[in-house]
């Protein structure tokens, strides 16, 4: 079984990217699942539960709310999906995912194609996943149909991510307007039936960095639950069909350790920390709980090594803890912060 598996998961990534990611859930639906890692040191705490484990699946991988029960086999401690918008989308035109095998990320511009939330949440319905916890990405350039998304997704999910971080889909950048963004807060807080996270972008300059600690903070202040950091980092590609595009994987590490820390010193750990951006590793899922996450998501390690990441990933953390003298995923969050 580990052979074909190496075997199909070397042949996918041979072929164009979106091909491989859809031929890759295709296959997924006749696999058995796969042996799962349980060991109490590795369950987390997390405002919408107690998860198996802290590491769960980004947002864009499954846009359309099928395929919840073919991702339950792999062992996510939690799924995010979606993101969603209130209409269906079409998105931008292919080519509109790349690699970059050499430095193990990827650049896409895929501008949400989803099929609208109501369609959404019956696929979500159809799927509804055994027992893995599933958080819906919602996300829309108009107020009014995020906040629709929002009372909508709220019946179905365990949590909800708001992300208006997504590169490419530039009409959003208006929520970094403090205005803008204190609107959109009042208006969740007043309607929160479940826990509700941010996704926040990378820190790129110190103005953004400003910007993104005053969203940070109106969140953390009106007593929402956390934040997702980091979205993809923007950057120029003329290979896809739209000249630019969001960068993902390995390069984005550094970004999401620095959000991390920010955002943990900055609430005195009070805001709950999703970790996202260039996690590939049992260790670089510990630096980040160590700095201050209570979870950790991946989408790019997914796609470089292959359909025994969250197993591989576990089995690494628990050999971590070890060496760093903690016996658990709860006792390392923070503890890097806390020790200063
Ligand atoms: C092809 C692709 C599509 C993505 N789509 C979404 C999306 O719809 N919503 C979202 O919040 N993030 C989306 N992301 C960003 C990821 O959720 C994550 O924040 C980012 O890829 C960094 O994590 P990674 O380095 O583990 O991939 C997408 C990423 C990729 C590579």
């Amino acid at each position: 079984m580990m052979k074909l598996d190496s075997l199909i998961h070397g042949a996918l990534l041979r072929l164009p990217p979106e091909t491989a990611h859809d031929l890759g859930l295709a296959l997924l639906r006749i696999m058995p699942p796969l042996s799962f890692v349980s060991d109490e040191n590795v369950k987390v705490k997390t405002r919408f539960g107690i998860l198996n484990n802290p590491v769960g699946l980004a947002g864009g991988f499954d846009k359309t709310g099928k395929c919840i029960r073919q991702l339950e086999k792999l062992g996510f401690g939690y799924l995010v999906v979606g993101t969603v918008t209130r209409d269906a989308r079409k998105g931008n035109k292919r080519p509109r995912i790349l690699r970059r095998p050499d430095e193990f990320s990827l650049v896409n511009a895929m501008g949400f194609p989803n099929p609208g939330i109501k369609q959404f949440l019956k696929n979500v319905k159809h799927n509804k996943p055994r027992s893995t916890p599933t958080v819906i990405s919602i996300s829309d350039e108009k107020i009014e149909n995020l906040i629709e998304c929002y009372k909508m997704a709220q019946e179905v999910a365990w949590a909800i991510e708001i992300n208006i971080s997504s590169p490419n889909t530039p009409a959003l950048r208006h929520y970094f307007q403090l205005e803008v963004f204190n609107d959109l807060v009042q208006r969740i807080k007043e309607r929160r039936i479940i826990p509700t996270y941010l996704k926040l972008p990378p820190m790129t300059s110190s103005e953004e960095k400003s910007r993104i600690i005053d969203l940070a903070k109106a969140w953390w202040e009106a007593g929402l639950d956390g934040v997702t950091v980091v979205n993809t980092l923007p950057v120029i590609e003329p290979k896809l069909s739209t000249g630019t595009g969001g960068m993902s994987g390995r390069p984005l590490f550094s970004y999401m350790l620095n959000s991390v820390k920010t955002v943990y010193v900055l609430t005195d750990g009070e805001l709950e920390i999703n970790a996202v951006g260039g996690i590939f590793s049992g260790k670089d899922a510990l630096l980040a709980i160590m700095n201050g996450a209570t979870t950790v998501q991946l989408y790019t390690a997914l796609v470089y090594r292959g359909p025994r990441i969250v197993a591989k990933i576990l089995e690494e953390l628990l050999i971590e803890l070890k060496k760093n003298g903690l016996s658990s995923v709860e006792e390392a969050r923070g503890i890097v912060l806390r020790q200063q």
